[in-house]
């Protein structure tokens, strides 16, 4: 991809990585992703901001051939997919400064080895003039990492936000064109990395919100032309009420577990409540992630297996644990062969969920009616809860 033109002396440079299917070795990527780099060039300096991962290094000092000086590359956050082509962007100007929070600049010399003399550091609201462009960076942290800053250009009204609104498709699409598309992986990105740090972030789009954005660059993923889509979906996903929805990730061995989630759906469909099922030992972990977004109520079904639960259901509790989201019931249910601890195991799994418990069902092997009257109650109980809480 050669580099191309946003605004007259601002460039999109960068890499788009197609066949890229997992980040962080944990991180489905059906689209791929992008690592988005910008070249401003003002009247009297020029600055880089990021880089790409360092395989797709030679994408980007290709796109720099002809760039006679860079004064500035402007690391916004320490993670390698944005900051690990930096030394090789030193080595070619050696004469560039980089710019980065007081906390990414330890972050970059352990993880780079960039020496300390390269580095400067900026405090939140500090600007840097390129003559008639001025960069005025923004510390906010834990989008996605503690150290991490965006950054504003002042003249265009253009914000650059690294990993923060970003996501993770590969196109040749400079700026958003098909907006449903870039939503639902926005989510995506939203739920698998952002979503941790929810309370942080509000805090984050409230420092974001005196300021006149134009136009939002991130660091992966489309840019876009019209901000309020993204900045609107953070808030729905921030600070939205959780939707009157159940989540029902599942294990089942034997179609026992599986009986249970059916009864359970179809009862909470018939009192109004949406419902998603998720297949754990199947899906794709990002639609789980996804759909735990606006949830208010998360069901775990799942054998018990050696005693506790399948380890895909521990692993699915795991991740809902780590990833916080505004969930605000969650219960078990699943069948057994002949004993066993998998609620208690299940309850030392979620100290990171604010949520009330729900009483788990549990059956001996098949479900009788008994245990089907069981669900039916739960479903019951959900939806008062649901309504309790004006869940609607
Ligand atoms: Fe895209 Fe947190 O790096």
């Amino acid at each position: 991809m050669h580099k191309r033109k946003i605004r007259n002396h601002i460039y999109w440079l960068g890499a788009e990585d197609w066949e890229r299917r997992l980040f962080d070795s944990l991180i489905p990527l059906p689209d791929g992703t992008s690592y988005n780099a910008y070249l401003i060039e003002g009247s009297e300096k020029t600055a880089l901001l990021d880089t790409v991962d360092p395989p797709m290094a030679e994408e980007l000092m290709t796109q720099l051939n002809g760039v006679p000086r860079i004064d500035f590359v402007v690391s916004q956050h320490a993670e390698q997919d944005h900051s690990g082509t930096i030394p090789r962007v030193l080595d070619r100007f050696p004469e560039a400064k980089v710019v980065a929070t007081p906390k990414a600049k330890g972050m970059l010399v352990d993880l780079l080895r960039i020496s300390e003399d390269a580095i400067i550091t900026v405090a939140d609201g500090e600007t840097i003039s390129l003559g008639d462009k001025t960069l005025k960076f923004i510390h906010t942290p834990w989008v996605h990492w503690p150290e991490t800053m965006v950054t504003y250009l002042e003249e265009e009204r253009i914000l650059f936000s690294c990993d923060f609104f970003g996501s993770h498709i590969a196109t040749g699409d400079l700026v958003v064109n098909d907006e449903n598309r870039v939503y639902e992986a926005a989510k995506r990105y939203y739920a698998e990395i952002m979503m941790p740090f929810r309370s942080i972030i509000k805090k984050n789009l409230e420092k974001l919100a005196p300021y006149d954005i134009a136009m939002i660059a991130p660091s992966h993923g489309q840019i876009y032309n019209r901000p309020s889509l993204i900045l609107d979906a953070y808030q729905e996903w921030v600070l939205g009420p959780p939707h009157n929805t159940v989540v029902l990730p599942y294990v089942s061995m034997h179609a026992s577990t599986k009986r249970m989630v059916d009864r359970l759906a179809s009862a909470l469909v018939d009192r109004g409540i949406r419902v998603e099922l998720f297949d754990l030992s199947v899906t794709d972990i990002g639609k789980l992630a996804m759909a735990l977004v606006d949830a208010a109520t998360v069901v775990v079904g799942s054998p018990t297996v050696l005693g506790g639960p399948h380890p895909l259901a521990a692993y699915g509790v795991f991740l809902a644990n780590v990833l916080r989201p505004k969930i605000k019931f969650l219960s078990i249910i699943g069948s057994y062969g002949w004993g066993g601890k998998m609620v208690e195991t299940f309850a030392g799994m979620i100290p990171k969920l604010k949520v009330e418990v729900l009483k788990p069902v549990l059956c001996k092997g098949l479900p009788t009616e008994v245990d089907y009257k069981a669900l039916d109650n739960l479903a019951a109980a959900i939806s008062e809860k649901h309504r309790e809480n004006n869940i609607v």
